[in-house]
């Protein structure tokens, strides 16, 4: 199957076809295939969709976002396809602020844009020139599907229904997102109309054709980068706090990454075999996530032995050994695209050596602490403190810190975090690593507040060529991640179903092995 770039249209004449691709095949045009492709379709059936049960939250979001920008007009795109080699794209997932204002996940087609239009009290003319601002009004502007009698429908291997399938009609998407969705086309009018009077932000880093259009009707001026990136900023801090149906979303996302983590120790034997044993696990858990899922909220990290304490170790080449650890940090990600952000570290045999155990063990204490800090008015960043803490006590009882512990702690020592250079949490939603742009005033520095969702995920990391530990340690990685959700009074582990303590996993692991 090849891209539409041979296909002609209306406005472009063929090209000869010695300037094509020699792979390219050569679909037809003339007028009577044209009529003929046109014909003979059964009538569309009717239509399923429905009002959503998430399109009362995002109207909600929307109001919030609107009082922010009292005036201004917000667009807020969905983003386009990207090229991945040639003629062939990535699998499309739309920007996360997106998804957030008009409830579209997985289902959303490209380069859809959403735009909250200022509205002005006293305006007679509706030209938004006169008045005080008086909120906003969504409309989505979407790429309908071409009819049959199109040469998209057929010739286009991007877009047309022939190659990549149907999607839903302007007025379905409107009656789904209770949003007033009319046609792409009518975008660039729509945002220039007023635009010496009227502020226009755009999401930056979503789309650069919109930008692009955005930044045309403008014109050039240097506040407009200030102007965005505010946006951006008020747009992550809107999705700090999670509503009940996001919850609900993230409960789904655990339960799913759950019944991939068990797929994963049942397969841990296929994956001793294998030359190239990550890759099963990677490749075991990816199953588990598109069947019950959109896909992987991000690139699985499946660790065994001293890959473990690479971070980022996502190339996943490397053999699963009898005797070593292996470390799994994996997240499904939901057809809303909501995630899960979960590890565990497992022996590979089903039983931890001594030496793993104490790591191991660590580390859990290190998380039990920030558990039992974390609780509605407790800073994020004390979280943190109460795991390294921890950690930083147990690298001295271990002889391995050169300071004593008080002194690792203060601001000019952190010697600890030789072994544990990350954050012990993030926030987590629609992106793993969620709210990134929120101010650190809203985010380290914040207060627990009820319905916020994020991680907590000590580790310690041993590399095999570190000469300041002891023999016995090197090449043992172990990070411990678990997703919780602030209530009234505490914390909820959300991923609590899935063993933590090293008993626990030891019997966990050896109920799969029986199943
Ligand atoms: N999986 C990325 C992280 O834990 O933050
Ligand atoms: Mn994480
Ligand atoms: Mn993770």
């Amino acid at each position: 199957m090849t891209e539409a770039t041979d296909a002609p249209t209306s406005e472009t004449p063929e090209q000869p076809l010695e300037e094509r691709g020699s792979n390219r095949s050569r679909r037809p045009s003339s007028r009577a295939f044209r009529e003929f492709m046109a014909s003979s379709w059964a009538p569309a059936a009717e239509s399923p969709l429905e009002r959503s049960e998430v399109a009362d939250h995002s109207e909600r979001r929307r109001a919030a976002i609107s009082e922010q920008f009292p005036g201004d007009r917000l667009v807020i795109p969905a983003g386009g396809l990207k090229v991945r080699s040639n003629d062939t794209d990535y699998r499309y997932r739309p920007h996360s602020a997106f998804a957030h204002l008009t409830g579209l996940g997985s289902d959303v087609e490209p380069d859809a844009v959403l735009v909250l239009h200022p509205v002005f009290a006293d305006d007679p003319d509706g030209e938004g020139d006169a008045g005080v601002p008086a909120g906003h009004e969504a409309v989505l502007y979407v790429r309908p599907m071409a009819g049959r009698e199109s040469e998209e429908f057929y010739g286009d291997a991007r877009y047309g229904e022939f190659w990549v399938g149907s999607r839903p009609s302007l007025e379905e998407i409107e009656k789904l997102t209770g949003i007033r969705t009319v046609h792409l086309d009518e975008l660039p009018d729509a945002v220039g109309k007023d635009v010496g009077q009227v502020r226009v932000r755009v999401v930056p880093d979503a789309d650069q054709v919109t930008s692009n259009t955005v930044d045309a009707l403008r014109g050039a001026h240097e506040e407009h980068a200030e102007n965005d990136a505010k946006l951006a900023e008020a747009l992550s801090e809107l999705r700090l706090v999670k509503d009940a149906w996001e919850v609900e979303q993230l409960r789904e996302a655990v339960a799913a990454s759950i019944a991939g983590f068990e797929d994963v120790v049942r397969a841990l034997p296929r994956a001793a075999e294998h030359a190239r044993g990550e890759r099963v696990i990677e490749g075991v858990f990816g199953a588990r996530a598109r069947e019950e899922g959109n896909g992987i909220g991000y690139d699985t990290i499946a660790a065994a032995g001293d890959h473990a304490t690479t971070l980022h170790w996502i190339r996943n080449d490397g053999q699963v050994r009898h005797g070593e650890l292996v470390l799994l940090d994996a997240g499904v990600e939901v057809d809303s695209l909501y995630t899960a952000d979960i590890t565990r570290t497992l022996p590979v045999d089903g039983t931890f050596s001594e030496t793993q155990r104490q790591v191991y063990t660590a580390v859990l204490d290190a998380a039990d602490a920030a558990f039992a800090a974390a609780r509605p008015g407790v800073r994020f960043r004390e979280v943190h403190a109460a795991a390294m803490a921890v950690l930083a006590q147990r690298l001295a009882e271990w002889g391995l810190l050169p300071v004593d512990v008080e002194t690792a702690l203060g601001e000019e020592g952190q010697q600890h975090r030789r072994w544990m250079p990350h954050g012990t949490s993030h926030h987590l939603g629609l992106d793993v690593h969620d709210c990134a742009q929120a101010r650190a005033e809203m985010y380290l520095d914040a207060e627990l507040r009820p319905g916020m969702v994020f991680t907590i995920e000590p580790g310690l990391y041993f590399k095999s060529d570190d000469l300041a530990v002891p023999e016995r340690f090197r090449g043992i990685g172990v990070r411990i991640e678990d997703d919780v959700l602030v209530t009234a009074d505490g914390v909820e582990n959300l991923s609590a179903a899935l063993p933590r303590r090293p008993e626990d996993v030891e019997a966990w692991m050896a109920s799969l092995a029986q199943g």
